[in-house]
Order: structure tokens, then C-alpha cells, then sequence
């Protein structure tokens, strides 16, 4: 029911390097992560690219947004200085960049569609046909764990990558689990239920489970409680203090 891995790497390498950029999914590897969770948005001229926010100024510096700038603009803007200088000049990188590392590094991909407001359909199904023509062989193949999953909080946005690639998985991420959770997650043909684990009890991850969905939580950077959740049957979670909780924790 679960065949991805456990830990996850929380929007690329945690804290440890700036988020959503190559140099995050290193400091990931050289924790031994193989697996990692990231965000993808629309640039302008409709390429997914890597980034969190919406809206310049906290990971890149300037005024403006991803919706309304061309990707190879984005491509060029600095994502890493904020964290250090050390990282001056890292970009901020296109989807099929993160797509082509991760391959090449055998690193699993739990990919966060984070459309802008007005642009969820449009969002959801780029980056699922996309995510489909980089795994044409892995789902030709049938092999569950070979395949990134595709979450994101937008219900649109999941149904049209759901239109787009039925054949990929989704997470339906949900804040706080509302008592309709599961119409809307049959509807979305979802495998898996990503909920903040803030606010997630052992009757809840218990339902959740007895459901027959995955459950993985968002974001534990606590081994405590990490431990805690996943003796409620939690599936998996990301965490941004990969120095603290390893890919084999628990
Ligand atoms: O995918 C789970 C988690 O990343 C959701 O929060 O804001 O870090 O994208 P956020
Ligand atoms: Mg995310």
C-alpha cells in the first residue's frame, strides 16, 4: 500500500541547503536521502519550475512572480543567496532538471503541484504529462515504487493531472483532514491521504488506514514525534532536519 520510501527530504535537502534548488537535493544525498518531496509552479510562458513561493522576495530577491515570469528568466534569478553566500548563483531550476537529477541519481520524487491562483488546471496537467513522457518505461513496467507521486493541495489541480496521467499516483494533501476526505479522495482516484501532522491523531491516521490509503505527513522535524506517528501507522513523512532524522529513522 506504501511502496515509496519512508523519509522523505522536505523541498529538496530540508534547511540544510536552500530549498528547491540542485544544491538541496545534494546536501540530501550526502545524508544518504534518496527520496525527496519539491514544489512546482507555471512560469509565465507555462514551464514548470521548482520553487515554493509564488511571490519573489523571500527565496529570490526582487518584487514580482513565477505566473508572471518567463521561465528562462526564473532560470536565471539566484535562489540560494538568501541562505548563505556559499550558495550565491544557485538557480532556480526547471522541473525537468530536478526530473533528469533525480533519475540520474536514483533519487524517488514526491512531486507538490502548486499552481497559482487561476491556474490549477493548466498546472496540474503540465506537470503530469510531463512527469508521464520522463516515466513512459517505469509505468510500461507496473512497478508502483519506480513512480513519483503527485500531491498537491489544489482539488483541480489533482483531477486534471488525474486527466492528464491516470496511470501516475496522486496524494491529496489536506491541511487539516475534513470529514468529506474521503469522497473527494475516491473522486481524485487518490492512493494516498498528506496531511499536516500537527494536527493528525492516532483515530485519525487509524481511519485513514483502515480506508486503505497511504498516510504521509508534512512536516516532522521532531524524531519524537516522528517516531509517535509512525507507531499510529503513518506511512511516511518529509522532514527538513535531515541532519537530525536519517533515511532508515525509526
Ligand atoms: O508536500 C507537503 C509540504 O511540502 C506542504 O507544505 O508549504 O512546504 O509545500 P509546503
Ligand atoms: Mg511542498
Amino acid at each position: 500500500m506504501w511502496p515509496y520510501p519512508r523519509i522523505v527530504a522536505h523541498r529538496g535537502g530540508g534547511t540544510l541547503a536552500p530549498e528547491n534548488t540542485i544544491a538541496g537535493l545534494r546536501a540530501g544525498l550526502a545524508y544518504g536521502f534518496r527520496a525527496v518531496e519539491f514544489d512546482v509552479m507555471l512560469s509565465r510562458d507555462g514551464i514548470g519550475m521548482v520553487m515554493h513561493d509564488p511571490d519573489f522576495g523571500r527565496t529570490v530577491a526582487g518584487q514580482g512572480s513565477v505566473a508572471t515570469t518567463d521561465a528562462i528568466e526564473l532560470s536565471g534569478m539566484d535562489a540560494g543567496s538568501w541562505l548563505g553566500p556559499q550558495f550565491r548563483d544557485e538557480p532556480v531550476p526547471f522541473f525537468t532538471q530536478f526530473i533528469d537529477y533525480c533519475k540520474q541519481q536514483r533519487i524517488w520524487m514526491n512531486v507538490e503541484i502548486k499552481p497559482a491562483d487561476g491556474f490549477e488546471r493548466e498546472t496540474g496537467s503540465w506537470v503530469a504529462k510531463v512527469t508521464r513522457e520522463s516515466f513512459a518505461d517505469e509505468i510500461a513496467a507496473g512497478d508502483p515504487a519506480a513512480l513519483p507521486l503527485l500531491s498537491s493541495f489544489s482539488f483541480e489541480a489533482l483531477a486534471a493531472a488525474r486527466d492528464a496521467a491516470p496511470d501516475l499516483p496522486r496524494g491529496y494533501l489536506l491541511d487539516r483532514v475534513p470529514a468529506d476526505w474521503q469522497a473527494q479522495a475516491r473522486e481524485l482516484g487518490a492512493v494516498a491521504i498528506h496531511t499536516n501532522q500537527k494536527h493528525l491523531t492516532p483515530e485519525l491516521a487509524a481511519q485513514i488506514k483502515a480506508a486503505g490509503y497511504g498516510l504521509f505527513c508534512y512536516t516532522v522535524n521532531d524524531p519524537e514525534r516522528g517516531r509517535a506517528i509512525l507507531s499510529w501507522g503513518v506511512d511516511g513523512f518529509c522532514t527538513d532536519r535531515i541532519d537530525l532524522i536519517g533515511p532508515s529513522f525509526a
